[in-house]
């Protein structure tokens, strides 16, 4: 949607001022740079289970059964994520989930799963960590 509107305000920027046409490069390459950053993909990331209950530290109440991750420190953005969804794929399958919380023991691009999200993908807690790929559904 977000994307949609980029483009859309870009082709109208487009028709209105052909004449500017050095700033309509500029806009091209901006959108560009968001279209990537809006596709962009996190393959074979540590993804390991977590025990969600209790005040998680996007200020939310964490239930067991709920779909919700926890995103390692350095995507947290000091909570500039909080309530975002994030989409993880693992073996075919793929699970949506909302981020509540900073896993500060997770390495780069990795995410802890909620137990309920955790036994969407048919896992028990053994092995506790996967590798799957994951995107930012906004
Ligand atoms: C995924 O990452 C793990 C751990 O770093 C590694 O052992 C495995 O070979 C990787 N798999 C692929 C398909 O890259
Ligand atoms: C969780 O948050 C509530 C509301 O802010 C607070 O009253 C409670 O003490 C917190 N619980 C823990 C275990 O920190």
């Amino acid at each position: 949607m977000k994307l949609f509107t980029k483009l859309l305000l870009s082709s109208l920027t487009l028709s209105l001022a052909s004449a500017a046409s050095l700033n309509l490069q500029k806009d091209q390459l901006q959108l560009r740079e968001e279209t990537i950053t809006l596709s962009k993909r996190f393959d074979n990331a540590t993804i390991v289970y977590f025990l969600a209950l209790g005040n998680s530290t996007c200020g939310t109440t964490m239930e067991l059964n709920d779909f919700i991750v926890s995103i390692n420190s350095e995507q947290y953005e000091g909570g500039s994520r909080c309530l975002e969804y994030v989409t993880v794929s693992y073996e075919g399958m793929s699970s949506t989930g909302q981020i509540v919380n900073e896993c500060t023991t997770c390495p780069p691009y990795g995410l802890a799963l909620s137990p309920g999200m955790w036994s969407s993908f048919g896992l028990s807690t053994e092995p506790s960590v996967i590798y799957g790929d994951w995107v930012f559904d906004s």
